[in-house]
């Protein structure tokens, strides 16, 4: 991910305009700020690998005259936060420059080729492959935008990016699934990877949709099909309304239910995010490992239990799933050779997996991080690590990146299962088929279930605490489920095991005590479920099923998309985050700061 923010003028603008627009950005990627922009035919470039926010600060001192000028602020996911890996990232001989948002998925093979071919790369950034193929293109006596679009054609997964050349006073770009759009001021045209970043700038914002190109220049653009070539016509324009103080929120009231609705394009980076030569690299390692350990804190940890079942299901592989801060009293002695840790940390600085990892490699074990931020310290101390891609997230409840954390670990599992001749290849592309569907009915579903669960909220009225329960691969869900609603709604939840509920915590319910049930995805253990549920009616309890269309759900029914079984966790998380959100809210809790937490516990 990043934010991409951009100029073209009839006169040299100041700088305060570019990092005004990127600090609006700034929650799209916080790994370091660059600028490009042309003087005297020669490209500038100024480059900051420091919190973006602390680059924006620096940025000040700088001074460019330049008409046209291009600012990135970046989410490090292919390289660590490093001056190489800043963008903007140019071509060999420094006259193309290009800043891009996303993931280029077929990277690798590109940049093999352009490497035989005699180019030279300086950065890991997967964007850097852009520069140097539209160089090979112009070598080819192309005209820009031919070489533009021929380079666009070539490219692989979800991204947007915008470019200069020296040799002319304009930017070109396109949108290849992740957003951007053009603003129009009366002496500039804008560029942006947000509407609300246009804010004071522009008074309308026009859309590029995915698989569409453009050119700006100060005084006009044109939109293009990077398939067919040709001029679109029909452009979608939308006013620019947000106030500047809520800009970082796009509009949301919280980071938490922003990054939520960020779910379904999150499970869509999860899938791109993930290198085919490190998946077969860990998919080998746990495959060949003599015993394997998911070791995570948290919300990380539920996402770990879940990856236990994958890998039971889907590779007949037995992990032992275990809390980072249990670890070294539980399985740490039994770490040797052989042995896999699987780490699981969004922040990659969660001091419980730290310490344990450390430990677990003098003991001659093989430490895979599970991430969501590049150049954290999980990342330099793993052996090797997979990121998930899930973009900056910055509530303290941890929603979007729980969803791409299961992606990644059930990508993991299905390519252990194929290694092991358990599953077929075929199975493993359905996966990835079932997760771009429940992206698309998520996005649609959204606002149905946030809706359905607002109405829910009324039952909690005049209790303090809550049952939420489930069984077989959901069970790990209720935990999460329970775990955000005592961080979010500060009321005391307690996730239990359906079958367990009988054994002791039904005896609580009365009254009116809230209990919600997560419907089991196993067949059997749905309807055994159901009985229980029925159960807590009867012992004055009020329930709120969490399932897929069921004739025989019981208590009040918050219906979610059918899903596949390794999915249906994600499905059902949703509206229990939906619902923490919504009591928190209702109860006057800090959303987004939960009292006592931080996005990673160092310590
Ligand atoms: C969840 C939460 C915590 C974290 C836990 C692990 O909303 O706030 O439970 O999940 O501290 O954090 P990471 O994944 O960064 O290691």
């Amino acid at each position: 991910m990043g934010g991409i923010f951009g100029l073209a003028c009839k006169f040299s603008p100041s700088l305060d305009v570019i990092s005004t627009g990127l600090k609006r950005l700034l929650y799209r990627g916080h790994d370091g700020v660059g600028i490009v922009g042309i003087v005297d035919s020669e490209l500038v470039v100024k480059k900051y690998p420091i919190r973006s926010d602390k680059a924006l600060e620096e940025l000040r001192f700088f001074n460019i005259s330049s008409k046209i000028i291009l600012g990135h602020t970046r989410f490090a996911t292919h390289g660590r936060p490093s001056l190489e890996n800043t963008h903007p990232l140019l071509d060999c001989k420094g006259k193309i420059a290009v800043v891009g948002d996303g993931i280029i998925a077929n990277y690798e093979e590109l940049k093999d080729l352009l490497i035989q071919k005699g180019h030279s790369f300086s950065s890991r950034s997967d964007f850097e492959v852009i520069p140097h193929l539209i160089e090979e293109e112009l070598d080819k006596g192309n005209d820009f935008l031919q070489a533009f679009l021929n380079t666009l054609r070539k490219l692989k997964g979800i991204y947007a990016i915008a470019t200069l050349w020296v040799k002319e006073n304009k930017i070109y770009g396109a949108s290849m699934g992740e957003p951007l759009f053009i603003g129009k001021g009366e002496k500039c045209l804008f560029l942006s990877s947000d509407i609300p970043s246009l804010y004071g700038f522009s008074k309308e914002a026009v859309i590029i949709n995915q698989g569409q190109a453009f050119v700006l220049t100060p005084q006009e653009y044109m939109v293009i099909d990077v398939k067919k070539g040709n001029i679109v016509k029909e452009l979608t324009i939308k006013r620019v309304k947000y106030p500047a103080e809520v800009i970082d929120k796009a509009g949301f009231p919280h980071y938490m239910i922003k990054e939520i609705y960020e779910v379904p394009e999150a499970m869509l980076r999860a899938v791109a995010v993930v290198q085919e030569k490190y998946l077969n690299l860990v998919a080998m390692i746990l495959h060949s490992a003599r015993d394997i350990y998911v070791i995570a804190n948290g919300t990380s940890l539920h996402a770990g239990m879940i990856a236990g079942y994958y890998f039971r299901d889907l590779a007949k592989l037995n992990a032992h799933v275990i809390s980072a801060a249990e670890f070294p009293f539980y399985g740490l002695e039994n770490v040797s050779i052989g042995t896999a840790i699987l780490a699981i940390s969004q922040s990659g600085e969660t001091g419980d997996v730290l310490r344990a990892i450390r430990e677990a490699k003098m003991r001659g074990g093989v430490v895979i991080g599970v991430t969501n931020i590049m150049g954290s310290r999980l990342t330099l101390d793993s052996n090797v690590y997979l990121p998930i891609g899930a973009g900056v997230e910055m509530a303290v409840p941890a929603t979007k990146t729980f969803v791409s954390t299961l992606i990644v670990l059930g990508m993991l599992a299905h390519r252990i299962g194929v290694l092991r001749g358990i599953i077929d290849k075929s199975d493993e592309r359905n996966f990835v088929e079932q997760v771009k569907a429940l992206s698309f009915t998520l996005k649609k579903e959204l606002g149905r279930i946030e809706k359905m669960i607002k109405g829910n909220v009324e039952i909690f009225k005049g209790w303090d605490r809550c049952y939420v329960s489930s069984r077989g691969i959901n069970f790990p869900v209720a935990l999460e489920g329970a775990l955000k609603i005592k961080e979010t709604a500060g009321l005391q939840a307690e996730g239990v095991e359906t079958g367990e509920l009988r054994h002791g915590p039904i005896t609580l319910v009365s009254n009116g005590y809230p209990v919600i049930m997560i419907a089991p995805y196993e067949k059997e253990a749905k309807i055994s479920s159901w009985k229980v549920a029925s159960s807590v009616i009867e012992y004055g309890g009020k329930v709120i099923s969490i399932s897929p269309p069921d004739v025989n759900v019981v208590g009040y029914h918050v219906e979610i998309p059918e899903t596949t079984k390794f999915l249906s966790p994600i499905a059902s998380v949703l509206p229990l985050q939906l619902l923490a959100y919504k009591l928190g809210v209702a109860r006057g809790m800090p959303i987004d700061h939960p009292r006592a937490l931080a996005k990673a516990v160092t310590a």
